[in-house]
């Protein structure tokens, strides 16, 4: 009983405003929304330093194999949002579950190659292949929530 207590009380006194950490907050800059959420979910920034995001914004002629390269203010506008809201620039309890395992000087361009991801995926390969999940990276398929950060809902 006593962790529910402490866990009313927390919010009593904190109130929801703080309730959930900045790190999973959705996207809400629009570019970042729009442009890199047209093939994949706009992913949460704190996923990633701010390394991998600016490397990232930077490569976007060849982006995993596509092309998602935008107008000059257009990728800058989003690495500023991407780099301000990062792992590594924001406080929560993912985005430091996420960070550990990031090397001080390391600029990784896959969430889903995060250890921390590993651990919490460890399904089998027909698992990824089902038509309706497709990818590691299609989260929205299993987190209907995703989008709006919410990951440890079902
Ligand atoms: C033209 C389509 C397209 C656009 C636009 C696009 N992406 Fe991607 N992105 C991809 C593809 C394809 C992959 C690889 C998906 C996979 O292997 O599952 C990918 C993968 C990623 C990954 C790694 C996912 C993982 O496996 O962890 C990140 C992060 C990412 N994109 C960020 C962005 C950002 C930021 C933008 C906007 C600037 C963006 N993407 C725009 C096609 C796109
Ligand atoms: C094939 C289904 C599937 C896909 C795709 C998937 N996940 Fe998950 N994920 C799960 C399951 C199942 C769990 C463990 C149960 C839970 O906590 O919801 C989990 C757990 C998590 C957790 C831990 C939740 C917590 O608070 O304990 C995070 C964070 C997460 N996933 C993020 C992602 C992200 C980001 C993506 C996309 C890049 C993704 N997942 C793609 C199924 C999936």
């Amino acid at each position: 009983m006593r962790p529910i207590l402490t866990t009313a009380l927390a919010a009593a006194l904190l109130g929801t405003t703080v309730a959930r950490a900045d790190d999973t907050a959705p996207v809400t800059h629009e570019p970042t929304r729009k442009e890199c959420g047209e093939c994949h979910m706009a992913f949460q920034p704190a996923f990633l330093p701010a390394r991998s995001w600016t490397a990232m914004m930077a490569g976007l002629a060849d982006h995993f194999g596509e092309d998602a390269s935008l107008p000059e203010d257009t990728a800058r506008s989003i690495r500023d949002y991407l780099t301000a809201n990062a792992g590594d620039r924001v406080s929560g309890k993912l985005a430091r579950k996420y960070m550990r395992w990031v090397a001080p000087d390391g600029a990784p361009q896959r969430i889903t190659e995060n250890p921390a991801f590993v651990k919490e995926h460890r399904f089998r390969d027909e698992v990824w292949k089902l038509p309706q999940v497709g990818a590691k990276s299609n989260c929205p398929a299993c987190h209907k929530q995703a989008e709006l950060g919410l990951y440890d809902d079902d």
